[in-house]
């Protein structure tokens, strides 16, 4: 009995398209290997350029649209001519939040033959999971700007932490963790943040009397980011807010082979509604149509979907053919050292998959 599942494409913008195509291609190939799984994929056509044509991100019913669907894979959003805060909270933030993906998943691992810019850390070293709270907190929206322009202006961006939101995530984060057999480590910053961080350690604190069995540690933003650097094995499950996850797996990314290698997944636990999955990268207008984007991050995040449909065997054969390119160093992108297009990789990725047993 094959099982098939109903994804919604929303490839975005600049390099959004290129870097799915070869997901797409990937999703596609291993399930036709593995002969119990397919996929039915519905492309929508959102992002600035239907900004430009329509004044919308999405169309008004999009949610209802993509409700049905098992998965959203997406590409990225933004390009010049569209201010970002509108490509952002009216299409990516508006999925997360609209189907409370709270969980965002982002692995941060140091893959075979992936640069690293430290020197004298081991490979294996730097493995990370970061789970990132995906819908209150610094990215609430919560706020006013008042008097605009007036010389008396005055903006308030308020983080909002409910305790509903902060438990979920750092229970989700004890229940990873606890199935790794790792430590759990909390990202915070209490001394600055006198409410919504010290609430944040104080439910870190009362969650982590349910796991003894967890180890656990507690930083502060500051700090972790220059232990991420100094001595990235100390971190193995992380939690942390929205904001501070953004940043501090971008920082991740950069020492586990950049960009074109960070993938993530934005989860509804309880499977109410679609997860999606993306690279974490923007839509890079720099290199967009050239087709020398990486689409490594890109086919990590389609692994991710394959662990998220119960087939995680599916998805680490992905994750090490993705690892046997990185080996083999001669079909990499630019943003790697390499001079192969964004579709030589993507069929290497495939190659291997082939290869394998
Ligand atoms: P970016 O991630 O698009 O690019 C940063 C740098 O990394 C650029 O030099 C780019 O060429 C490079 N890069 C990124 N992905 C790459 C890949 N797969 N292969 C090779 N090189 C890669 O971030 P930036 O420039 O800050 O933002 C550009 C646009 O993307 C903005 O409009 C921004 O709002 C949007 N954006 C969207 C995101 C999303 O859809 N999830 C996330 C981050 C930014
Ligand atoms: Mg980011």
């Amino acid at each position: 009995m094959v099982k098939e599942y109903k994804i919604a494409v929303i490839a975005g913008d600049g390099i959004g398209p290129e870097v799915i195509d070869e997901g797409i291609n990937v999703l596609n190939e291993m399930a036709k290997m593995d002969g119990e799984i397919a996929f039915d994929f519905t492309y929508f056509p959102w992002g600035c350029e239907y900004y430009a044509e329509t004044g919308k991100m999405m169309d008004d019913d999009g949610m209802e649209k993509l409700k049905g669907f098992d998965a959203v894979y997406l590409g990225a959003v933004g390009f010049p001519g569209v201010p970002d805060h509108i490509s952002l909270w009216d299409l990516l933030l508006k999925i997360r939040k609209g189907f409370d993906q709270y969980i965002n998943i982002r692995p941060i691992t140091l893959l075979n033959g992936a640069p690293c810019p430290l020197e004298g850390v081991k490979r294996e070293e730097i493995d990370m999971l970061f789970i990132r709270e995906n819908s209150e907190g610094e990215y609430a929206g919560a706020g006013d700007w008042l008097f605009k322009g007036k010389p008396e202006e005055v903006v308030l961006q308020t983080g909002v932490f409910s305790r509903k939101g902060t438990e979920r995530v750092i229970r989700y984060a004890f229940e990873e963790a606890r199935k790794m057999n790792k430590s759990l480590t909390s990202i915070s910053k209490g001394n600055a943040l006198n409410y919504s961080m010290v609430f944040w350690d104080q439910i870190f604190d009362e969650v982590s009397k349910e796991y003894p069995d967890v180890q656990t540690y507690s930083y502060l933003v500051d700090a972790a980011s220059m232990l991420m650097i100094k001595d990235p094995k100390r971190f193995e499950v992380v939690v942390t807010s929205n904001l501070f996850g953004d940043i501090l797996t971008d920082l991740g990314a950069a020492i586990a082979g950049g960009l074109g290698l960070a993938a993530g997944a934005n989860i509804n636990p309880e499977r109410d509604y679609p997860s999606m999955f993306e690279p974490i990268h923007g839509s890079a207008p720099d290199i967009a149509g050239e087709g020398i984007a990486n689409p490594l991050a890109s086919i990590w995040s389609a692994s991710q979907m394959f662990d998220y449909f119960h087939r995680p065997d599916l998805g680490a054969r992905v994750l090490k053919a993705i690892e046997d390119v990185l080996t083999e160093k001669e079909y990499v992108t630019p943003d790697l050292g390499g001079n192969a297009s964004t579709s030589e990789v993507g069929a290497r990725v495939i190659h291997y998959l082939k290869k394998e047993p």
